[in-house]
Parts: structure tokens; C-alpha cells; sequence
């Protein structure tokens, strides 16, 4: 049993390592003005607090329906688990009178050349980022939400995720491997080191944004499919050459370990690591690149099987930067027409705003934006 801390600068769910069991969903809000939405952001801060710090549920008379669903137990453990809050660009529209504090890179998601969006499976005035040890945590945590905001949320689009629990249960020691076989999240900023933090993944006084949004993120999601029938006939040598790395250990290709990291000035037309592998494009290790870091925090998605037989799974992509378009945008232009995009099918996402966190009990989320 972990608990994650619920109070405090920035949100639990972007630094700490993730746990196995995730699910995105965004949410239309309902609420028609601002002391609404004050007033769904007090219930969720409520909610968030009491379900990441755990605890006894209420209970009722049997002839009301029970103040929970029951599915984890009359007890409530934290079971390591994270609610982390986001807003859409359209959050920001002319129903709150937020346009003017809308932080400065926040945007509609785009579509990228090898993208087919679909729209149901896009955007969102909210997001919410649910991790823990366990899916009925999960799951639980976000009935108890749903139930909670009757008539001031409305569910656009969700998708569960999951990384190998060996690998979670190293606490981020060990790198998890995503559905196309290799390891995934070698190369991340330390999210130990607060200074490094607070350059590429949280809003500091580094970076030109309202007061506000000082210790929030910037997160992109992007929900990712693999033909992975096509990928498991593709020939081992092919597929090292796609990312750049050895599938077995990690390493970049001629190196030995996972951590190795390449001088790509010694292998100006790569003949070890191809040009245009998916490391070499997202980092090509250039001076002045470092600007251009994201932390991403990646889990796998697995549904049934997509309207022509194949199977539905992939990844929910989820990166969380300092600044959107120096992170995320740029990393994926480049990424544009990668050897990869053969065998991936970008169809749905958002761009999102972290709020920063509640640093203490009696404030609420996003009290200093309204
Ligand atoms: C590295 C897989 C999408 C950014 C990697 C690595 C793998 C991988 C296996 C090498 C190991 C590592 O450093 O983690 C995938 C797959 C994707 C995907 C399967 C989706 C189909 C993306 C996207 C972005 C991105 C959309 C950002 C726009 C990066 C970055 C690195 C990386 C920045 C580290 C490069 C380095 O510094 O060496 N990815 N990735 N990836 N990927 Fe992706």
C-alpha cells in the first residue's frame, strides 16, 4: 500500500513513477457559469482528497442507494493511487470569462499528417488521469466522481491503460515495455531532480505564463493504435531499426546497455543508429535541443478487436511539458513521416492544461484561476 501526498505545489500523477493500472477520461463540463464550476472544482478537490488519502466510505439506509459503489471494500485504501486534473482549450471559451487567463500554449489539438482523429475520441474541457496499483482502484475512484458531479460532468471519451507490474512495482527502476515489444521511457527528464523539473516539465517562474499556472503542465495525450499483426511479421533487424535500439536490452543500436547514450556526432549518416529512427528524430542530441524535452509517462491500451478483425491495442501516449509547443509540438513535427508511422495509427487525444496542485486543505483546484 503507497499513498501519494494529495496537497501540494503540483499534482501527484506527473512525477511520481506510474503505477500498473491508468485511465483517461475527459469530460464535457455542464456546469452554465463560473460560480458552477467553482462548485464542481470544490467537489472534485473533495472527492481527490478523499479518495487518493483513503479512508471509511459513509454509509446509508438501505432504502437510498449506497454512498459507494462498494467495489474495493467498506474500506478505501489509497492503493497508490493519483487523480490528476486537466483543462481543454475549450474550457477557456466565452461560457466562464476565462479566455484572458488561458495559459499561453494552450491550443486545439491539430491533426499531424499520419493522424486519422476521429472526433469522438478527441479533446475535452476535462481531463482527469487516473493511476494506481490496481484497475478496481481505478475504476472505483471514477464512478465515485461520476457519481459526485451528476449534472456538472458529462463523459466524452475514456480509455483504461496498464503497464507490466513487475515494472511498476520497481518504482521506475526498470523501464516497462510497451505492445510493440521494446522498452519504453528509457530516456525521460529525472523527475527527481526539482530544478530539472521545474525547467522542462512544470510552469516555474522560468517561463512566461499567468501566476496561476505556476506548478501545473502542460500534458498532450494522444491515443495511439499499432497493427501489431503487420509488426509481429516484420523481421527483428527492421523493427531495432524503426526505433533506433536493441529489443532485448535497450541499448542504442551498436552500444550495450539500456542507458548508453550515443554520440551521434560520431555516426554523422547513421550507420548505428538510422537518421531516421524514432530516438534519433525525437532527440537528435543537438546543442541547444535540451529545450525540446518532455516527460512521458506512457501506458498500453488493449480493447477487442477493431470493425476489420484486427486486434484494438496500442498506446495511450501521454507526455507532460513546460512549454507545449517546445515540447510535444516540435518532438512530433519531427517525428512526422518517421518509418514507425507504418505501423501506428494516431486517432484520437488533446491537448491539456495540469492544473497545479492544492497546496492546502480548505483551497480547491484551480481556485486562483476563477
Ligand atoms: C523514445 C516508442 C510515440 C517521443 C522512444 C523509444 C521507444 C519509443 C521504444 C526508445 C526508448 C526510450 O527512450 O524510451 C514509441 C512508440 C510510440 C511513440 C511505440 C507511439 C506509437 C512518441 C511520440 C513522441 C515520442 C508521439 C513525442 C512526440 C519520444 C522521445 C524519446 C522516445 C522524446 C526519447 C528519445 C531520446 O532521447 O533518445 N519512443 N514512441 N514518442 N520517444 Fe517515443
Amino acid at each position: 500500500q503507497m499513498t501519494q501526498p494529495f496537497y501540494g505545489e503540483h499534482q501527484s500523477g506527473i512525477l511520481n513513477p506510474p503505477p500498473a493500472s491508468a485511465a483517461l477520461i475527459a469530460f464535457d463540463v455542464l456546469a452554465w457559469d463560473k460560480n458552477e464550476l467553482t462548485r464542481l472544482f470544490k467537489i472534485l478537490t473533495e472527492r481527490c482528497e478523499f479518495l487518493t488519502q483513503g479512508g471509511e466510505p459513509p454509509t446509508t439506509e438501505e432504502k437510498f442507494p449506497p454512498l459507494d459503489s462498494g467495489i474495493v471494500g467498506t474500506y478505501v485504501h489509497p492503493d497508490n493511487l493519483t487523480i490528476t486534473l486537466a483543462l481543454g482549450d475549450s474550457l477557456f471559451d466565452e461560457r466562464f470569462g476565462l479566455a484572458e487567463a488561458k495559459p499561453r500554449h494552450l491550443q486545439p489539438m491539430t491533426r499531424f499528417p499520419n493522424d486519422a482523429l476521429d472526433a469522438d475520441w478527441c479533446h475535452g474541457d476535462l481531463l482527469l488521469q487516473i493511476c494506481a496499483n490496481s484497475q478496481e482502484t481505478v475504476l472505483h475512484a471514477m464512478r465515485d466522481i461520476i457519481k459526485h458531479t451528476p449534472s456538472l460532468l458529462s463523459v466524452r471519451w475514456r480509455r483504461d491503460g496498464f503497464i507490466s507490474n513487475h515494472v511498476a512495482a520497481t518504482a521506475g527502476r526498470e523501464t516497462p515495455i510497451n505492445l510493440l515489444g521494446f522498452k519504453d521511457g528509457t530516456v525521460n527528464p529525472n523527475t527527481r531532480d526539482q530544478a530539472e523539473a521545474n525547467r522542462v516539465i512544470l510552469v516555474s517562474d522560468q517561463h512566461d505564463e499567468p501566476a496561476w499556472a505556476q506548478g501545473g503542465s502542460y500534458m498532450a495525450v494522444r491515443l495511439i493504435r499499432f497493427f501489431v499483426e503487420q509488426w509481429d511479421r516484420t523481421p527483428l533487424q527492421e523493427q531495432e531499426a524503426v526505433f533506433g535500439r536493441d529489443r532485448e536490452s535497450g541499448a542504442p543500436l551498436g552500444m550495450k546497455n539500456e542507458h548508453d547514450i550515443p554520440d551521434y556526432s560520431q555516426d554523422p549518416e547513421g550507420k548505428q543508429v538510422p537518421l531516421d529512427s524514432h530516438m534519433r528524430l525525437a532527440n537528435p542530441r543537438t546543442p541547444g535541443f535540451e529545450k525540446h524535452q518532455l516527460l512521458r509517462r506512457a501506458y498500453n491500451y488493449s480493447d477487442a478487436i477493431s470493425a476489420s478483425g484486427q486486434l484494438d491495442m496500442g498506446l495511450l501516449f501521454i507526455c507532460y511539458q513546460a512549454d507545449l509547443d517546445a515540447g510535444f509540438i516540435t518532438v512530433q513535427k519531427r517525428l512526422n513521416g518517421e518509418p514507425l508511422e507504418e505501423y501506428i495509427k494516431p486517432f484520437g487525444g488533446g491537448y491539456f492544461f495540469a492544473l497545479p496542485g492544492v497546496s492546502k486543505p480548505g483551497e480547491y483546484f484551480a481556485q486562483a484561476l476563477l
